[in-house]
């Protein structure tokens, strides 16, 4: 029997995986500027941390985690999210003790969600995020915001759509629950199994409800907006004034909620709204989370940080139809003919890729002719051809393949012509 690879996994070939890096560099080189340090936790994790961290009454937590039990009997998941963890080593680490605050970390590595398998929907994905943790300045949500569009647009996406909303304090998020309480009671029986427990334990999650989402008191549903208390309107206001300093442009809507518990104050999303772009919009979402810290067993600090994969980077790229500028080919293949010239070779591309060329040679026996469809197929940029004639006159001809020229090149300075070209 052949094996299949799992369901909602996909393998990246080479050809696909240089555009992974490429991006991936990109993201680095970005957090570099805006001062992001990158940090790796563990992809498993005691399951607690994610029931505590992302929310007991969320989908991913009751629905969607790859959770097992280790052979010493502890329950442990493959990470869903990237937040939780973080908080967890901010705080095992006693990060919030160190002088430089704001700590502002990055991330990149697979997520998995047990969720139902389409486009931009996988079961194991890539995630790419920042999380900024110690400061309540409303000027670090918009260099986070600002930061995320960043990624996208130095990749060359234009067709994007930035919502924001606020989730308000604690106070304002009270009031705001007892108003949905009202507004949903009354026919709560109309609603799925789900949505009548979320009653109780977080009415905010009905609203993100994939199954009711068409249900008429959905679209009458009272907004957070209206009962944001004085502190987090002005909080907002704040958030959008910097946004509109730093030219991101944005709309707010009093619909996001978001699938994890952890948020307060900001909440934000970015859509692809390139034509043809699937079902899924979503590329990137993230907020504030003021209250995670102390959750997860650290100081009252406050944090704030988004999430984007790649998987859905990659399918709005092609939405829009931008080609990433990946280098594919190599820069110099050896052709050998005859025994001697071909032992020779190992040693010439051995020198060669010591000197940061990219060089390859043939390792399967064929004749020159089919040499040199290898160097085609692999886009040398220079073929350099060696006979146990020119070993015995210590020389090697170099064929520029843009160009056709060729050159005669004594083997002593062979790897030094080519990195002069080369450059
Ligand atoms: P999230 O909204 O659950 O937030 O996920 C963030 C992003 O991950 C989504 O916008 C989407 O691009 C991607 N994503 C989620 N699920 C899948 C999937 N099944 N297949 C492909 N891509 C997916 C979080 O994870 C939060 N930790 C974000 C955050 C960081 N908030 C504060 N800091």
């Amino acid at each position: 029997m052949a094996f299949q690879i799992p369901r909602g996994t996909q393998d990246i070939l080479p050809g696909e995986a240089e555009k992974w890096q490429y991006i991936e560099q990109m993201a680095r080189d970005i957090c570099r500027r805006y001062n992001y340090k990158e940090i790796r936790t563990p992809i498993f994790e005691h399951t607690e941390l994610f029931l505590r961290g992302v929310g007991d009454t969320t989908d991913i937590v009751q629905k969607e985690m790859y959770t097992f039990e280790d052979r010493g009997g502890r329950s442990i998941t493959l990470r869903p999210e990237g937040t939780a963890s973080v908080v967890r080593s901010f705080v095992e680490n006693k990060m919030y003790g160190d002088p430089n605050q704001p700590i502002k970390l990055y991330y990149v590595g697979p997520m998995f969600r047990y969720e139902r398998p389409q486009a931009g929907r996988f079961r194991q994905f890539v995630q790419f995020g920042v999380e900024a943790l110690g400061s309540n300045d409303p000027a670090i949500d918009a260099e986070v915001i600002a930061l995320a569009m960043e990624i996208y647009q130095a990749l060359g996406l234009k067709k994007l759509k930035l919502v924001i909303n606020s989730l308000g304090d604690k106070e304002s998020r009270i009031a705001h629950r007892e108003a949905l309480v009202n507004h949903f009671k009354g026919r709560i029986h109309e609603f799925c199994e789900d949505c009548q427990t979320r009653l109780e334990k977080n009415p905010l999650r009905i609203l993100d409800c994939k199954k009711d989402r068409d249900h008429e008191l959905m679209a009458t549903a009272p907004s957070i907006i209206d009962y944001l208390n004085d502190e987090s309107r002005h909080y907002f206001d704040k958030v959008q004034m910097y946004l509109t300093k730093l030219g991101v442009e944005f709309e707010v809507d009093p619909r996001l909620v978001r699938g994890l518990d952890y948020y307060n104050h900001t909440a934000f999303e970015i859509m692809s709204n390139a034509e043809g772009f699937g079902a899924i919009t979503t590329l990137c979402g993230g907020g504030r989370y003021n209250g995670l810290v102390q959750e997860i067993g650290g100081p009252e600090t406050p944090g704030i940080g988004f999430a984007l994969s790649i998987e859905r980077l990659l399918a709005a790229l092609e939405a829009e139809g931008i080609t990433l500028p990946v280098a594919q080919g190599i820069d110099c293949y050896v052709v050998a003919l005859g025994e001697k010239a071909k032992d020779e070779s190992v040693v010439i591309v051995d020198k060669l890729r010591k000197a940061g060329i990219a060089a390859e040679k043939d390792y399967q026996d064929r004749k020159v002719k089919a040499q040199f469809k290898a160097a085609d197929r692999l886009q040398a940029k220079y073929v350099a051809i060696i006979g146990d004639e020119e070993l015995e006159k210590n020389v090697i001809n170099v064929k520029d393949m843009a160009t056709g020229e060729q050159v005669e090149v004594s083997l002593d300075s062979f790897t030094e012509y080519l990195r002069e070209k080369l450059v």
